[in-house]
């Protein structure tokens, strides 16, 4: 088979797995996979005889990331690799689950090339990323860089089933998570390969691209509290019109992106009681993100919007409640993986094109563990998180080109 055949021939394979797991979804558009669910149990047994036709051994960890271990000795260094198997609510076929389908694919291929590697790499599919069904997020990979904190094992989803309760459910020890912890001297480094999820790939011509940094992130729970009444009686003068400060709230958030490039802020989720047609609103909530890949920048944002919603809630005559409720550091990926890795795109004939990621990922985690980096690949239209996200078979293909040069340019630097 030619060079190019070859590329075809693995990316076909990439496309009909993700076609396969795709269809292990909640009913609807897109695909809906939630962490410790019925479809998490079978995307993991559909995984399982991916990874188990690539050599792999397979074991499902106490924080319930099924990790496939290539045949090497327990003493030798790992690179991991991977990304999570679970997807937001009617999200697309790419958006994680591909950076588990690919590594995986890479390691088949050189197998079946002969290629044999001095170390050992586990491919890793994490159970939670998205932070969709439970209020936190990354529980496999903070395991394993022992920076997951347990007091989010309390935390409920919407049904009240504790995270706790849900991995027992789903046969996990919780209560053993702490004994995942590696020890940072076994690990080489970790790949996420993921797709890009913005434009900027497709805009370039690139089919693939190297990561420089994972943005930071903030979120913010706000509450104005008004007066209702009869929206056909109550004078307009002097209303306390909650929504009407939560509008202007929207407004200068958006404002605030605007003023600065490389700041995104985003108003998710807005709620409004009582919430009918005739009467005034008085209570609203609404959440606020913000994210760059710059913490000064996020954080004078963070600053600026408390500021901004107390101007509106005194000229509206609101009581308001304002909290950071979350945040995440920017991570740097790791400068020696990064040129690394972009020399190995660049052997595939890529520019290996370099640009940060607007979204977070599991490699954001296991940089408190290990060296990290991570490859992007082009994403049609820039749409994800949604069912229309789409990878083409022939980028599938290059990505795991680029993978195989990685892992054996990393084999002929390795000491043997
Ligand atoms: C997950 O994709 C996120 O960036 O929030
Ligand atoms: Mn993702
Ligand atoms: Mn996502």
């Amino acid at each position: 088979m030619t060079r190019n055949a070859v590329v075809t021939d693995w990316g076909r394979r990439a496309s009909q797995y993700l076609a396969k797991i795709a269809s292990i979804s909640e009913p609807g558009a897109g695909v809906t996979r939630l962490p410790f669910t019925n479809e998490h149990r079978r995307a993991l047994a559909e995984i399982t005889g991916w990874m188990q036709t690539a050599n792999l051994e397979v074991h499902l960890d106490a924080a319930g990331t099924l990790i496939g271990r290539s045949k090497a000795p327990k003493s030798a260094p790992t690179l991991l690799m991977g990304s999570h198997q679970d997807s937001v609510r009617h999200g697309g076929a790419f958006d994680g689950i591909m950076g588990v389908a690919l590594p995986i694919l890479a390691l088949e291929r050189l197998e079946q090339e002969g290629q044999r590697l001095p170390f050992a790499v586990e491919v890793l599919a994490f159970a939670d990323e998205e932070g969709v069904r439970f209020p936190t997020a990354l529980i496999g990979p903070r395991a394993l860089a022992g920076s997951l904190d347990p007091a989010v094992l309390e935390m409920c989803d919407a049904e009240g089933t504790s995270l706790r309760q849900a991995m027992l459910d789903f046969g996990l020890a919780p209560d053993k998570i702490g004994t995942l912890r590696r020890d940072p001297a076994t690990v080489i480094g970790y790949l996420e390969t993921h797709i890009e999820q913005g434009p900027v790939l497709e805009s370039a011509g690139q089919a693939l691209g190297v990561v420089t940094a994972i943005c930071g992130i903030e979120r913010h729970q706000v509450r104005f509290r008004g007066v209702t009444g009869h929206a056909g009686t109550l004078p307009m003068e002097g209303r306390r019109d909650a929504l009407v400060g939560a509008a202007g709230l929207v407004t200068e958030v958006n404002r605030l992106a605007h003023a600065n490039k490389t700041l995104r802020a985003t108003v998710g989720t807005l709620t409004a009681l009582p919430g009918v047609v005739n009467a005034v609103p008085a209570d609203v909530r609404l959440s606020v993100e913000l994210r760059a890949p710059d913490d000064l920048v996020r954080e004078q944002a963070g600053q600026a919007l408390h500021t901004i919603a107390k101007t509106i809630a005194n000229s509206h005559g609101l009581d308001l409640n304002i909290a950071r409720s979350y945040h995440q550091p920017a991570q740097p990926c790791d400068e020696a993986l990064t040129i690394h890795l972009q020399a190995a795109l660049q052997a595939t004939g890529s520019q290996g094109l370099r640009l940060a990621s607007g979204a977070t990922h599991d490699a954001s985690a296991l940089a408190d563990l290990c060296p990290v980096a991570m490859m992007f690949v082009r994403c049609r239209d820039g749409v994800s998180h949604a069912p229309q996200e789409y990878a083409s078979a022939d980028d599938l293909g290059s990505a795991i080109d680029a993978l195989c040069k990685f892992l054996t340019a990393l084999a002929n630097k390795s000491p043997s």
